[in-house]
C-alpha cells in the first residue's frame, strides 16, 4: 500500500496573534510545519507528503520543509478558502498509486509518530476512515441561545461516550475522494465547511473508527497554546521523543539512499530529485520535480 499525508498548512492562525501565517510561525527554533511534517515522516508509514501552503507564502513554506532534508518526496500546493479547500487540493495533487490518505494539520505540530502510525495501520487493517480522538475530561454542558450575558443550560452531557477528535485521520483513498467530492459546496468557505474530513465521510453514511488519540497532539491555536508546545520541548519532549524523531529520520535517509537490496521492492525518485517541494503555479525544473510517476514509489 503507498500512503500520503496531507499536511494542511494554509491557515493564517490570526487568534495565535502573529503577523506570520500559523504554520510558519516559529517554535524551538523551527516552524510548526517543519515539525508536523518531521513527525509524520519519522513515523516512518509517510510515502508522499503533500502540504497545502497560504496562496502568498508557498515559497517560504517549501524552503522551510527543503531544509529538513526530508526523506521522502515532499509537494507544495497552494490551500484554499477553508480548510475543507486546501484538503480538496491537497488530493487533488496525490501520485496515482497512493491508497491511504492520512489528513494532518500542521497546527498539531507535536503529533507523537507512534500516533501517526497507529492511524494508518488502523487503515492498513481494514478501517476506511480512523481518528484519533481523547476522553474529554470537563464536564460539558449544551446550551441555548447565547447572550452578552451568558446563556441558559439545557442540558448536561454524559461525558463517557464523548471524545475530542485529533489528527492525523486516515482514509482509503477511494473513501476521501468520495466524501471530498459530495460535501464540495461546503467548501467555499469556512462557515459552511467541514471542520474535520470525518465529517464529510459521516455525511455520505459511512462509518468512522476512533482509536486512541494523544495529549502532545493538541492543537496550537491560542498564544497559550504556544507556550504549552514550548514547555512540552523544553520539558518531555526533550528527552526522548525529540532523539527518537531525528534518530528515524537519520535512519530513513540512509534506508532511501541506500542501494535496494535485490528483490526488494523500493524504487525511490532519483538522488537529487525526490526532496524538493515544489510550490504550484510553478512547473518542476529537472532539479527539483517530484514526478507523479515516481513520488510515492
Ligand atoms: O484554523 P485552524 O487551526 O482550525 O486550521 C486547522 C489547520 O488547517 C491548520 O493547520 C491550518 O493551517 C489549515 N488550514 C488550511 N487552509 C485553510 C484554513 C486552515 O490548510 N484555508
Amino acid at each position: 500500500m503507498t500512503t500520503a499525508a496531507i499536511l494542511t498548512a494554509a491557515g493564517s492562525g490570526s487568534r495565535l496573534g502573529y503577523d506570520e501565517p500559523k504554520a510558519l510561525v516559529g517554535l524551538g527554533g523551527r516552524p510548526l510545519v517543519a515539525h508536523a511534517a518531521r513527525r509524520l515522516v519519522a513515523s516512518g508509514v509517510v510515502d508522499v507528503l503533500v502540504v497545502t501552503a497560504p496562496r502568498a507564502r508557498a515559497d517560504d513554506v517549501t524552503r522551510a520543509l527543503a531544509a529538513e532534508d526530508l526523506p521522502i518526496p515532499v509537494r507544495v500546493v497552494e490551500g484554499g478558502a477553508s480548510r475543507q479547500a486546501s484538503v480538496a487540493a491537497g488530493l487533488a495533487a496525490l501520485p496515482q498509486e497512493v491508497d491511504v490518505v492520512l489528513v494532518h494539520d500542521a497546527a498539531r505540530a507535536l503529533v507523537p509518530p507512534s500516533l501517526v502510525a497507529r492511524v494508518a495501520q488502523a487503515v492498513r487493517s481494514g478501517h476506511r476512515a480512523v481518528i484519533p480522538g481523547v476522553p474529554v475530561s470537563d464536564t460539558i454542558k449544551q446550551v441555548g441561545e447565547v447572550s452578552v450575558e451568558g446563556a441558559p443550560v439545557l442540558a448536561t452531557v454524559s461525558r463517557d461516550r464523548l471524545r475530542a477528535v485529533q489528527t492525523p485521520q486516515g482514509f482509503s483513498r477511494e473513501l476521501v475522494d468520495r466524501a471530498h467530492v459530495a460535501g464540495l459546496v461546503r467548501a467555499a468557505s469556512e462557515a459552511t465547511a467541514a471542520t474535520d474530513d470525518a465529517a464529510l465521510v459521516e455525511a455520505i453514511g459511512i462509518g468512522v473508527w476512533l482509536v486512541d488519540g494523544a495529549e502532545d497532539a493538541f492543537k496550537i491555536t491560542t498564544p497559550r497554546d504556544l507556550a504549552a508546545a514550548e514547555l512540552a520541548l523544553a520539558g518531555h519532549l526533550a528527552v526522548d521523543e525529540l532523539e527518537q524523531v531525528e534518530a528515524a529520520l537519520v535512519a530513513l535517509r540512509a534506508e532511501r539512499r541506500s542501494p535496494v537490496p535485490e528483490g526488494r521492492d523500493r524504487s525511490p525518485a532519483p538522488e537529487g530529485r525526490d526532496r524538493s517541494p515544489v510550490p504550484e503555479g510553478r512547473e518542476p525544473t529537472e532539479s527539483d520535480a517530484v514526478p507523479d510517476d515516481e513520488a510515492a514509489s
